[in-house]
């Protein structure tokens, strides 16, 4: 495999930006080696610049539920960058968007975008507090909900704390708003609502959490996180982010038939493009500025580009046949890898749910927890990634991310992944 220019054009990045990229997990440490530098995407392919081929399993960390560069998607925002690109005052296709994804929401009444996953977690979050007018949040150790400060907290000591700090630069004090609980553990959050609840304004969860693996929760752990909000007067705030229309042809709050207060949503919504959102009822939305006095805004929010590209992709997904061809790419790729784990011996637990999937290497159980997960399973998972690459797989560049299925792919392409990905898991991990 040809790498020349990859290295060279790292190289020329590191001069320029802290670590070479724009978010951290781009820069190949967890795995070694030199982050490759695409040049170009085409359906399930993306290809570098030594002119080097890879099946796509990251698809830019989960927008790309069509593949790249899907022809109806580039068709529409052709069409609308032709009128122009933004103009910071309000668009019909927002509203197109907004009435598209509140059909798969049902529960929730109105829709505020924002530009990243973050952003719509952080103004979920100050909502909750604008809402109940009380403080803290209560988040599980090993959901990821973006880079706000406010959840870059982590467990203290303790089976149920007051969250530390993850990062430099978030101070005490903020951190100390958060309460952190393992996942898939009812005591540790009744404990906290012994001792803090009048206090909480909002759960967040991922609803199956997708960020340090996938880590599939029972549905009495979801359905009790619902009820024990109620009985307290806190939201529950569903963090669908990475989930959402990727494991249901909706939300995936809906395989657990639970409702939260309020949705966060991003990647597939603007198809490739920076957008996300949060929905709840207009009760809730409504304490949003300009209607209500939780403050929000943004230059770039609602960009017409980006609520085509969401648009179109929701188009092809639900009323050209997408979401079912999703499906069956992912049926094809659980009865592929199953009928290969069914002949081996391997120690690992393999887990799919829709369009996402992740293997947990050496572990006996599949883990519902972030500290369930082996840490020397996910060490050697950088010679499995070398060895994908080698081989024209491209994986994300670390064992704790969920890989991403697309409607790009076609039968020959999943068998072939499925061949290669279970001949050099039987390389590494034997
Ligand atoms: C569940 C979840 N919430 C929030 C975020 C943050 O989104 P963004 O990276 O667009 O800021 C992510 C990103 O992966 C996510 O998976």
């Amino acid at each position: 495999m040809e790498s020349g220019q990859s290295e060279q054009l790292f190289k020329e990045a590191l001069e320029v930006m802290p670590g070479g990229v724009n978010s951290p997990v781009r820069a190949f440490k967890s795995v070694g080696g030199t982050p490759i530098t695409f040049r170009r995407g085409e359906g399930a392919w993306l290809e570098d610049w030594d002119g080097n081929r890879y099946l796509d399993f990251c698809g830019s960390w989960g927008p790309l539920v069509l593949g790249h560069a899907h022809p109806h998607v580039r068709e529409r925002i052709e069409k609308t960058l032709a009128d122009g690109w933004t103009f910071g005052a309000p668009h019909r296709s927002e509203t197109l968007l907004a009435r598209k994804v509140l059909e798969r929401l049902r529960f929730a009444e109105k829709v505020r975008f924002v530009n990243s996953g973050t952003e719509a977690v952080m103004t979920a979050v100050r909502l909750a507090r604008g809402v109940t007018n009380r403080p803290y949040i209560l988040k599980f150790d090993g959901c990821y909900h973006g880079h706000l400060d406010s959840m870059l907290v982590s467990a203290g000591s303790g089976l149920a704390t007051f969250g530390t700090s993850s990062s430099a630069g978030v101070p005490n004090e903020i951190a100390a708003t958060t309460l952190v609980a393992p996942l898939d553990d009812e005591n540790a959050v009744e404990d906290l609502f012994k001792k803090q609840g009048s206090k909480i304004a909002a759960v967040a969860l991922e609803t199956i959490p997708a960020n340090n693996g996938l880590l599939y929760q029972r549905p009495e752990f979801v359905a009790f996180l619902r009820k024990i909000t109620r009985d307290h007067g806190a939201l529950l705030l569903l963090d669908e982010v990475l989930v959402g229309l990727r494991v249901q042809p909706g939300f995936a709050f809906q395989h657990y038939g639970v409702e939260p207060d309020i949705v966060t949503l991003g990647k597939v919504i603007g198809g490739g493009f920076p957008a996300a959102a949060l929905a709840a009822s207009a009760g809730i939305m409504d304490q949003l500025a300009p209607s209500g006095p939780v403050y929000q805004a943004g230059t770039l929010s609602g960009n017409p580009v980006a609520m085509t590209a969401g648009l179109a992709t929701l188009e092809v997904l639900f009323d050209q046949g997408g979401w079912d061809r999703l499906m069956a790419v992912a049926e094809r790729f659980r009865t592929g890898i199953a009928n290969a784990l069914a002949q081996s011996a391997l120690p690992l637990q393999y887990v799919q749910t829709g369009g996402l999937f992740w293997f947990s290497f050496d572990s006996e159980v599949l883990p519902r927890s972030a500290a369930a997960i082996s840490k020397p399973g996910i060490a050697r998972y950088a010679a499995l990634h070398k060895r994908l690459l080698e081989q024209g797989i491209y994986f994300a560049p670390s064992g704790y991310e969920v890989g991403f299925l697309n409607t790009a792919m076609t039968d020959a392409e999943v068998d072939h992944a499925v061949s290669v990905v279970m001949t050099s898991i039987n390389e590494c991990y034997r």
